[in-house]
């Protein structure tokens, strides 16, 4: 199955993605994640990319398609996968539409998380990340047991450069400029898939399993 989590920031992308990768046993692409590994690896990718993050705008198209082109024509995505945060621009989305007719591929569904804002804010403000293993936590929907260690491995949580207010706030109104046409993008093809993003964890994942038929 090759599928798409689009929502805003916050909106439980990373956190449905993980819980689909162990039902479907496909693998999760998050740009947000590999632009994230680069920038801790220090690489020529990370630090250009770091001044667009620490910004809350985004990394310019040529870079990140580049970046999907390459990671789609692995042997792991064979089966499919799990787009998190890719596209996010009506130019992402064609470069994939190009990208997939080469492999003679196409996509299944494009699933729209829908949140409100206040509950955005306040999910973004209190995330919590392993700097280890990539876990994620929130300080008061899903603690960990013991304060800023992962409950998976032990190692360090921190909070995000990206999820300070103002970043945030200017993260928002990206995604409303550039990122939401592409639920009318995808509507026009017949792929897209509501779904309430509001609600315990598990109850959402339920949703977008039956909305999936899987
Ligand atoms: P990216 O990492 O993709 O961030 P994002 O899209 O802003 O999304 P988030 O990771 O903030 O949220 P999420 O929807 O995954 O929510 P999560 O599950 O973590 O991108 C970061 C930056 O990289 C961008 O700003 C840009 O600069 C750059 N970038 C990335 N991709 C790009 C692209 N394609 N083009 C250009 N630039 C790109 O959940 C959030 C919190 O809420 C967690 O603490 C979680 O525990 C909690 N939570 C989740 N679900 C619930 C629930 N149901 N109830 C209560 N709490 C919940």
């Amino acid at each position: 199955m090759r599928l798409i989590l689009l929502g805003p920031p916050g909106a439980g992308k990373g956190t449905q993605a993980k819980l689909l990768v162990e039902r479907l046993q496909i693998p999760q692409i998050s740009t947000g994640d590999m632009l994230r590994a680069a920038v801790k690896d220090g690489t020529p990718l990370g630090r250009e990319a770091k001044q667009y993050m620490d910004r809350g705008s985004l990394v310019p198209d040529e870079i990140i398609i580049g970046l999907v082109r390459e990671r789609l024509q692995r042997a792991d995505c064979t089966r499919g996968y799990i787009l998190d945060g890719f596209p996010r621009t009506v130019t992402q989305a064609e470069a994939l539409g190009k990208t997939l007719e080469a492999l003679h591929a196409s996509l299944d569904h494009v699933v729209s998380l829908e949140v409100p804002t206040e509950d955005l804010v306040l999910r973004i403000a209190g995330r919590r990340t392993c700097r280890n293993c990539g876990d994620m936590y929130h300080v008061r929907f899903s603690p960990s047991k013991t304060d800023g260690r992962c409950d998976a491995c032990g190692g360090p949580t921190y909070q995000r450069d990206d999820d300070r207010e103002e970043t945030v706030r200017r993260r928002l109104a990206v995604y409303a400029d550039q990122t939401a046409p592409l639920i009318s993008f995808y509507e026009a093809r017949g792929l897209v898939r509501r779904v309430p993003g509001t609600g315990e964890i598990p109850e959402i994942f339920r949703r977008i399993t039956a909305a999936l038929g899987t």
